[in-house]
């Protein structure tokens, strides 16, 4: 039976760090060709919440990306959808993940960033789950390091649950 997630972080907490977040991106590139790159689903509801604290004129695009299938440990295998290129070529993009873990996905979606052109790439993740990187990877804006619990809420799932919970909580450690 589903148990209830144990909170690490209220929306509360939640909504100052991004707004927070938010009002450091606009200072550091609200003059640029901004746009803001969410990573679905995990990062919709955080991309979001982040773009109307970075407020106009930035503009707001979505990739999806999966790796997790239905389990707590990442397949390694990173398949991303489409990126819409015209509003990425010659920008500054920021991509936004809700969270960083092996740091495979974020590299992954930062590469194709640079491919199809964009002027400049950075990164802001909510929560840094430092101690799980694989990849070399430093994201250059962090909400939370967080421990090494598998986490959800706030957009982020676990087999399709979970995403609409407000606040962030942690899971038993086989994930039910
Ligand atoms: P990475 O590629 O291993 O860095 O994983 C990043 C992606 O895995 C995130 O965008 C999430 O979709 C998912 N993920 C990683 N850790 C968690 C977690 O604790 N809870 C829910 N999803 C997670
Ligand atoms: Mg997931």
């Amino acid at each position: 039976m589903a148990q209830t997630p144990v909170c690490l972080y209220s929306a509360e907490q939640i909504a100052a760090r991004v707004a927070e977040l938010g009002g450091e991106i606009r200072r550091r590139f609200g003059d640029t060709r901004l746009t803001l790159l969410g990573i679905l689903k995990g990062s919709a509801i955080f991309t979001a919440d982040l773009a109307r604290h970075v407020g106009e004129p930035a503009e707001l695009s979505f990739v999806n990306a999966r790796s997790y299938g239905r389990g707590t440990v990442s397949s390694g295998h990173v398949r991303l959808g489409q990126l819409e290129e015209e509003v990425l070529k010659d920008r500054t993009v920021v991509v936004a993940d809700t969270i960083l873990d092996t740091g495979r996905t974020l590299a992954t979606v930062v590469d194709r960033v640079h491919e199809v052109g964009a002027y400049d790439v950075f990164t802001c993740v909510l929560l840094d789950k430092t101690a799980r990187r694989e990849i070399d990877l430093a994201p250059d804006l962090v909400g939370f390091a967080v421990p090494d619990k598998f986490l959800v809420g706030y957009g982020l799932d676990h087999a399709g649950r979970y995403r609409a919970l407000p606040y962030i909580g942690c899971l038993g450690e086989d994930g039910q």
